[in-house]
Parts: C-alpha cells; sequence; structure tokens
C-alpha cells in the first residue's frame, strides 16, 4: 500500500515570517494525519525558519529546486548538501522551471541523481503543455520526460523518488485535469515507462501525485482513483484550510 502523500508548493510566496505564520496556523490542523507524508516547500530564504519552526514535528520541509554539483563557481545556485541541513525533500523540474528558467530533461535527471545522493526525497515533475494536449502529444512527452528524467537510476534508488504528474494547463488555472483523465495519464504514461526502466514491481510502489489546481473541494476526487496517491498543491498550499482539507482527503485513501 503506497503511503498517500500532500506536498505544498508555495512557489515565490511569503517571507520566512509570513511563513512561519503560515505553519504556525496550518500545523495543529494537520498535525493528526498520520497516514498522509506532509510537506511544505517554501521559496530558499525561508526555509530555515520554516524548517526550524517544523522541527521534530511529523510536517516535512523541501525546497523548490537545487543545483547537481556540490560546490564551487555557480553564482545563484543551490548545492544538495545545502538543501539537506534543512530539508529532506526537493521539488526538481516544475513545468514553471522548464519554461521560464531552461530547465531540461537532462538538467532534472542530473538533479534527481544529486538529490538521491544528498540523501533527500526528490518530487520529479513532468506534464505536457496545453499545446502538446491538443497536439495529441501527451503520451510522447510524459513518458520522455519519465524515461530522461529517470535516466541511469538504480532500483532501489526508486524508493526516494516521487513523481508529481502536473499538466502545465491546469496549474493555476482552476482548470483541474478530470480524475479519470489524470488517472490515465499516470497509469499508462508514467508507471508503464517506470515498469520499462525498472520493472513492473517498481513501478506499482513509486508514489504518483496530481497537481494542477487541487482544492479542498476537489482533492477527495482525485484520491479516489487508484493510481493517484496524493497531490503536489500550489496556490491551496498558501491557505491553511484548504490545504487541510485536501490533507484530510488524502488520509482517507
Ligand atoms: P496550483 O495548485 O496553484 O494549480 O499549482 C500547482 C503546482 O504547480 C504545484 O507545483
Amino acid at each position: 500500500m503506497r503511503k498517500p502523500f500532500v506536498a505544498g508548493n508555495w512557489k515565490m510566496n511569503k517571507t520566512s515570517a509570513q511563513g512561519v505564520a503560515l505553519v504556525n496556523e496550518l500545523l495543529p490542523a494537520i498535525i493528526g494525519y498520520d497516514r498522509v507524508e506532509r510537506v511544505v516547500c517554501p521559496s530558499y530564504l525561508a526555509v530555515p525558519a520554516v524548517s526550524a519552526r517544523l522541527q521534530g514535528s511529523p510536517v516535512g520541509v523541501g525546497t523548490q529546486d537545487l543545483y547537481w554539483e556540490t560546490s564551487g563557481a555557480y553564482t545563484g545556485e543551490v548545492a544538495p548538501d545545502m538543501v539537506k541541513e534543512f530539508c529532506q525533500y526537493v521539488i526538481i523540474g516544475h513545468s514553471e522551471r522548464r519554461a521560464k528558467f531552461g530547465e531540461t530533461d537532462e538538467s532534472v535527471n542530473k538533479k534527481v541523481k544529486a538529490a538521491l545522493a544528498a540523501g533527500l526525497v526528490a518530487i520529479m515533475c513532468v506534464g505536457e503543455t496545453l499545446e502538446e494536449n491538443e497536439a495529441g502529444q501527451t503520451e510522447a512527452v510524459v513518458s520522455r520526460q519519465v524515461r530522461e528524467g529517470l535516466n541511469g537510476l538504480v532500483t532501489a534508488a526508486m524508493e526516494n523518488v516521487v513523481i508529481a504528474y502536473e499538466p502545465v494547463w491546469a496549474i493555476g488555472t482552476g482548470r483541474a485535469a478530470s480524475a479519470e483523465g489524470a488517472n490515465a495519464v499516470i497509469k499508462d504514461f508514467i508507471r508503464k515507462p517506470v515498469a520499462a526502466l525498472f520493472d513492473e514491481k517498481t513501478a506499482q510502489s513509486v508514489r504518483v501525485l496530481y497537481g494542477g489546481s487541487v482544492t479542498g473541494a476537489n482533492a477527495r476526487e482525485f484520491f479516489s482513483q487508484p493510481d493517484i496517491d496524493g497531490a503536489l498543491v500550489g496556490g491551496a498550499s498558501l491557505k491553511p484550510v484548504d490545504f487541510t482539507a485536501i490533507v484530510a482527503a488524502a488520509a482517507e485513501r
């Protein structure tokens, strides 16, 4: 049985003081849902304060990116060990990084490997754009992102990988994918390539999340699908009531 997983991607929102205020409100509300792996991902500068506040709590912390080199002349970048000092998780290959900051399947692959080598859980994002979706390229795009992102990993490493299916057209638009549609993509275009790369057991045990306009109101529908193990939540993760409702829905899975 795959443990339900809900992560909040705060994107470029919340100073450290605002982030601490958010978790002060959130923590008492979600602390009881032990069936669910719960994670918040603040921006880099808010991570130390939020992580200190969550120390000893069941809620984990992640960053929204990292760089694959361990140290050196990479102005502006953050190394895996620097993330590991405060975090247990890292989001890699978010579509906003792919679209706006030149992230490629190759850099995603390097980052996933570096994250795993540092002992982090990598939350690797995949998903097609609206144009790709309308051109019937969803399978080609998503399965390629899975294959290339996970290329060269040993099977055992997959225990520390979570995959998030985030169709780009559903992110921040209020236009979520249908639960059945998201489940079909996850089953056929994510789990199948994972089976081809590794084995069927890994394909069935890797956790796969849906992300894109998940709210307290629609989360239950996604989590009732057999191949959806949780959510990567953007906007609603900034609202304690909504995020709590999503965690509560995941606990019923
Ligand atoms: P929204 O939940 O705001 O659509 O964002 C989804 C997302 O990009 C999470 O990484």
